[in-house]
């Protein structure tokens, strides 16, 4: 049976995400800014860091093939959607779940670089360092965390768990 150990409680995360968009609106206090979230892990993050934040914010998202179902990456990354807008000369800060080899998100920067923003930016609620095999500049980090593997306010295993308020790690 798996089970399921809470490591950030929903209070936590808001917190943390509310000072997130105090910083990002000190440093973008005109605005538009795109906030492209990562489908779909980063759902609930963008939808409460783009009502924290004050500076006007554009909603986009992309869509991608990461771990399918196993907890390891496969070390391969391909967009499943693209955005609907173009966001040349435009502030664009991705918005991302969890960083975690760096494969998805230096592929997504690679993608992102070639749409000719006017600045490219990275937010995310949580961090794995000691997992990195690719070098990512990260902007925004919400919560640095050990290696566990992680599920809840998004994040999933096999699709499941996605909804729980809370970020929990899972173990068998
Ligand atoms: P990376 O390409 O290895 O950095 O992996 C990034 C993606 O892997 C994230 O967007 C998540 O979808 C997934 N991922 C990495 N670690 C976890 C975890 O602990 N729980 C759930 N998904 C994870
Ligand atoms: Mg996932």
């Amino acid at each position: 049976m798996p089970s399921l150990t809470v490591m950030l409680p929903a209070e936590r995360i808001q917190a943390r995400i509310h000072e997130l968009a105090a910083e990002i609106d000190r440093d973008y206090p005109e605005g538009p800014v795109y906030l492209v979230g990562i489908l779909k892990g980063a759902c609930f993050f963008l939808a409460d860091l783009a009502r924290a934040m004050k500076t006007p914010a554009r909603l986009e998202f992309v869509g991608i093939s990461s771990y399918g179902r196993g907890t390891t990456s496969s070390g391969e990354v391909r967009l499943t959607k693209d955005l609907d807008a173009s966001v040349e000369g435009y502030d664009v800060i991705v918005v991302e779940d969890i960083v975690d080899s760096g494969i998805t998100l230096s592929y997504l920067i690679q993608v992102f670089q070639q749409r000719r923003p006017r600045s490219l930016r990275v937010a995310t609620l949580l961090d794995k360092p000691d997992r990195r095999q690719r070098p990512v500049k990260v902007d925004y980090v919400g919560f640095q965390i050990p290696d566990k593997f992680v599920v809840g306010y998004g994040l999933d295993y096999a699709e499941n768990y996605r909804n729980l308020p809370d970020i929990c790690v899972l173990s068998e």
